[in-house]
């Protein structure tokens, strides 16, 4: 007998090391799981490069088919992908924003330099009441990122009063500019990155400096502020540490920056950098376990969220275009950062509430391109569409077992991605980020025995690293596109799935 489980045990062993087999144990009857807050799901859109002008923003006048100023096509595509808030106007444009300069005439606004992108001169065409219209238009919360670094407290609390407030000057200002009824504004960022762009400040220094800023951005007439402090880089638990311990009162969230940088530009790379990319981008796993651990120890009860309110992959921008814009193109490695990435995030709900991906349109790891009329919708968007069943819905624990590989440099990365959660129906999320192996998923189940399976692929297209390098451009190339999946089993408890190399799936499941 004993002989019979040890050759069943190396059978299975041997049956995962050569057909890339796993187990992975889904507990959809586990209780008190925290909810995955829509908000993991925001995104962000700042002053930088054709992000907002040729981006959200056409004007009415332009050739290019809009609603009221705002591209029509990028309206239709970002309804579907459910964007639960938005970060507006940076970034570290946000520190040198003077909001006054966005509002009236548009014709009358004074214009400046985006001297921290590339010296575009910004006209401010896109001002206040065009980005809290195109939130509303779209049901999309916004997130106000304020200026610390260049502008004076009463600049910020009149910002706040003239967004929300019913009466008074700021209002009677609104009103002459359009806009009776004040706009609800819940979230709100008191600067970015000061230990940088945002006025290179020390932690010891921000605190305090945020404490005069929060102090007098009010709540006017009903609305509610969720303040949010700006928060470390990466690694600097230090300013986390700082922050927490003196700030302690008048804050709802605390902010984190984490990127995925490479050497070349978005297409441009082999497999050992890929590897490392994604070994890269799951270390924000570690990076957000750590920040929370600090947190913790300030904030044993959980006042204070944590909110990821910039991440993503950042290359090289596209030959030819302006170093300062940040343009590049999205490619099927995208998508796997950006599941692998959520698949993490999933997991921090207890303490994260938010995050941002940087950025909406155009810049960094975007959801869209465009050029002129053209749009195209990378597959990171189609990742997010995938994924946005996951929104508000109950986080399930899977059991995975560690299947970690090491790259030829060195960097750690997973062989399998999955998270679940439960709403009317099980959600599973895969990746698959080999290149070269196809891996065949068994999804044990609790007690649910499925009567019906449903799911989705996104997968890369050609063999080898041409699969995770494959995208979609201008000029009508697809190669990205999620389709129907159909390649699985199921067995009592059991689903047994088979992701093909490069791939990302979800399972609907009830
Ligand atoms: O997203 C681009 C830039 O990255 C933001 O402006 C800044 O906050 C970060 O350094």
């Amino acid at each position: 007998m004993m002989k019979r489980t040890l050759t069943t045990l190396l059978a299975a062993m041997i049956g995962a090391a050569l057909f890339g087999q796993v187990k992975v144990a889904v507990h959809e009857n586990a209780t008190d799981q925290p909810v995955i807050p829509k908000e993991i799901y925001g995104q962000f859109a700042e002053h930088l490069g054709r992000c907002i002008y040729d981006g959200i923003w056409v004007g009415k006048d332009s050739p290019i088919p809009n609603i009221d100023g705002y591209r029509k096509d990028l309206v239709e595509a970002i309804k579907e992908l459910k964007v639960p808030v938005l970060r507006w106007p940076g970034g570290c444009f946000a520190d040198e924003y003077h909001w006054r300069d966005g509002i009236g005439p548009q014709s009358e606004r004074p214009k400046m330099i985006n001297s921290n992108w590339g010296g575009t001169v910004e006209d401010n065409s896109f001002g206040t009441h065009e980005f809290l219209n195109f939130c509303e238009m779209l049901g999309i919360e916004p997130y106000i990122s304020g200026n610390v670094g260049s502008g004076t407290v009463e600049e910020l609390a009149k910002w706040v009063e003239y967004m929300t407030a019913k009466g008074g000057t700021m209002a009677d200002l609104r009103a002459k500019n359009g806009r009776k009824e004040p706009w609800n504004v819940k979230y709100l960022g008191v600067g970015n990155e000061n230990w940088g762009c945002g006025g290179n400040m020390t932690p010891e220094f921000y605190s305090d400096q945020y404490k005069r800023y929060a102090t007098y951005c009010r709540n006017y007439d009903g609305n509610r502020l969720y303040k949010v402090a700006s928060g470390a880089s990466d690694y600097d638990y230090n300013w986390t540490k700082v922050l927490m311990r003196n700030v302690r009162r008048d804050i709802s969230g605390l902010s984190l920056h984490y990127y995925t940088g490479g050497h070349s530009t978005a297409l441009d790379f082999g497999e050992d950098e890929y590897y490392n990319m994604l070994g890269k981008a799951v270390e924000v796993d570690e990076v957000l376990r750590n920040h929370e651990a600090i947190m913790d120890l300030y904030d044993p009860e959980r006042k204070i969220d944590l909110l990821l309110d910039e991440w993503g992959t950042w290359f090289r921008v596209e030959p030819g275009t302006n170093p300062g814009h940040l343009f590049q193109q999205s490619s099927m490695r995208d998508a796997m950062v950006a599941a692998m990435s959520l698949n993490i995030f999933h997991k921090h709900t207890a303490r994260l509430k938010m995050t941002n991906i940087a950025q909406m349109v155009n810049v960094l790891q975007a959801m869209i391109l465009t050029k002129g009329s053209e749009i195209v919708l990378t597959p990171t968007y189609h990742v997010f569409r995938m994924f946005n069943v996951h929104q508000d819905a109950i986080s399930v624990p899977v059991d995975v077992p560690d299947d970690s590989q090491v790259s030829p440099s060195g960097r750690i990365y997973p062989e399998l991605s999955v998270s679940a959660s439960k709403s009317d129906a099980i959600h599973v999320s895969l990746a698959n980020p080999s290149v070269t192996k196809p891996k065949t998923v068994e999804l044990e189940f609790d007690a649910l025995k499925p009567s019906s399976v449903t799911g989705e692929i996104l997968v890369g297209k050609g063999k080898g690293i041409e699969a995770v390098k494959s995208h979609n451009d201008f000029g009508g190339k697809t190669e990205i596109a999620p389709a129907a999946f159909k390649d699985f089993k199921t067995s009592g408890r059991t689903v047994k799935v088979t992701l093909p190399p490069a791939s990302v799936v979800v399972l609907e499941i009830k």
